[in-house]
């Protein structure tokens, strides 16, 4: 008779426990189906309120109401160049020979990497061969009208196998960029789904290459000038570090005395250190924005967060040099020179001091709007899944802030990091200035950046000019986080979606 009550006590105690959870449970499911306007709530970051809504989320109403969708690239305007890319799933041979099983461009992983003038109108054909997913390109860094961006459930639909979707764009300032799927993307670019962008600053330069690609082994070298151009994309594949898709140490055969130009894409999900070996460097560009005053450094290493890019420039010395990753090298230099590596630098190079001030373009101190994106981490039930999640600003999604913009604002953003690691902070559709890091203002160079490394505990002060409509994501690029809550957008006033994303659409973007 005790052991049947006490058995009944123990049920009774169990199930309001059972129902809590089942609440939280349910109660967390991100919708089905749902635009990324409807989500969260709106952030007016303190500015004025919105013309075309009434919630303070976008609203479709009449009078001034865009969709993502209409806003393209000039469409009369004919291409200066035109590219085929075609994304497979497959089983291939990187170009080092080793068997690789997953994504690739025209073939290859990396893909091809392409090339344009600044001005130029750029148009891509992407093909989706067979990937049942759906895939997608966004174009990393570059400032593409909203429509051509490329995320899956918020600018297009995803291309199905089999299917095909042009972009169009007009080539940026001279600089490093990269293309990857933004469909799935914690799998799809970790598993090979990208390629290197190169803008140069005068038509018909020599064209960038990925040194390793099978078509081109060595880099254009401009011997009227003495330069050299080198893209050092690196991504891990099956836990190995490669550059263009090789292993080891990458030779670059060039006479001394070249200046060489090696553009380090970090397309992978963690930062990387970055530092030379055998020469002192410049750093010329970050994010594809040239630095003003780059003065030459040695002996540092140089952060590159997840989805950056940095330019270094390297006089190639008698003996050789050595541009240096953990696990990776390019060595430049005449046939069989064997420059000796030399382990990561203690000392960072910091972009808050390095360079030469000049002025920004737009005044900070008169901010239209101010957001705080502050990321932390606490237990609690994502899409039915109970575990340690991020949160932004105390929640987790999809109850996260929608920043609310009108075009013309000057927008003041404070990133900061509590949650315990870092965060790769990657805006689309914009280039963000740093103010300060940790309270300490930016006296250098303006550091412009598209991602932002934030370490645990720091705090960024950063700004923009809210001039290229849409509804952009703005999320850590490493791209296991945004699959685990970490993404939040950016929504121009009166721009609508007819996009949808969420597990009964087909548009997965993280
Ligand atoms: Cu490199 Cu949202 O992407
Ligand atoms: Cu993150």
């Amino acid at each position: 008779m005790a052991g049947r009550f006490r058995l009944w006590c123990a049920v009774l105690a169990v199930v309001p426990v059972v129902g809590l959870v089942a609440w939280l449970v349910l109660g967390s499911r991100a919708p089905g189906s749902a635009a990324a306007t409807e989500m969260g709530y709106p952030d007016l970051g303190g500015g004025a309120s919105m013309r075309h809504s009434h919630t303070g989320h976008v609203a479709a109403g009449p009078g001034g109401n865009v969709s993502v969708a209409a806003l393209l690239a000039d469409r009369t305007r004919p291409a200066d160049v035109v590219v085929t890319l075609t994304a497979r799933v497959e089983a291939t041979t990187m170009p080092d020979g080793t068997a690789f099983e997953g994504y690739t461009v025209n073939g290859t992983t990396p893909g091809p990497t392409l090339t344009a003038a600044t001005g130029q109108l750029v148009e891509v054909r992407f093909n989706n061969d067979n990937i049942a997913d759906g895939a997608t390109l966004h174009w990393h860094g570059i400032n593409v009208p909203n429509g051509e961006d490329g995320v899956a459930g918020v600018t297009q639909d995803a291309v199905a196998a089999g299917q095909t979707h042009t972009y169009r764009f007009v080539a940026p300032a001279a600089g490093t960029y990269w293309y990857h799927s933004h469909q799935l993307s914690h799998e799809q670019v970790l598993r090979g789904l990208l390629g290197a962008i190169v803008i140069t600053a005068e038509p018909n330069a020599p064209a960038s290459i990925v040194p390793g690609s099978d078509s081109v082994d060595q880099p254009p070298v401009d011997f009227s000038t003495g330069s050299a151009d080198v893209v050092a994309l690196l991504h891990t594949y099956d836990g190995r570090r490669m550059i263009g898709g090789r292993l080891g140490d990458l030779p670059v055969e060039l006479p001394v005395g070249t200046v060489a130009r090696v553009r380090v894409i970090n397309t992978d999900n963690g930062p990387t250190q970055v530092w030379v070996s055998g020469a002192p460097f410049r750093l010329l560009a970050v994010d594809g924005q040239d630095l003003t005053g780059p003065g030459e450094v040695s002996g540092v290493a140089v952060t590159v967060t997840a989805g950056a890019r940095a330019d270094l420039e390297v006089r190639v010395p008698e003996d050789g040099v050595r541009v240096e990753m953990p696990g990776a090298a390019v060595v430049l230099g005449p046939a069989r020179v064997t420059p000796s590596p030399t382990p990561v630098p203690a000392a960072e190079l910091d972009l808050l001091s390095y360079g030469t001030p000049a002025p920004f373009g737009f005044d900070p101190a008169q901010a239209d709007r101010r957001f705080d994106y502050r990321i932390g981490r606490r237990f609690g039930v994502l899409e039915g899944r109970p575990g340690l999640w991020w949160t932004v600003n105390d929640r987790l999604y999809p109850d996260l802030p929608m920043f609310m913009v009108a075009e013309g604002d000057v927008v003041v953003m404070r990133i900061s990091n509590e949650s315990g690691e870092v965060h790769p902070m990657h805006l689309h559709g914009h280039h963000v200035t740093v103010l300060t890091r940790n309270g300490v203002a930016s006296t250098g160079s303006p550091w412009r950046v598209d991602s932002l490394n934030v370490r645990d505990g720091e705090s960024y002060d950063v700004a923009f000019v809210a001039d290229n409509p849409g509804v952009w994501m703005d999320h850590c690029h490493n791209l296991k986080h945004p699959a685990e809550g970490l993404i939040v957008h950016l929504a121009y006033d009166g721009v609508s979606t007819p996009f949808r994303m969420g597990r009964d659409t087909g548009n997965v973007p993280e």
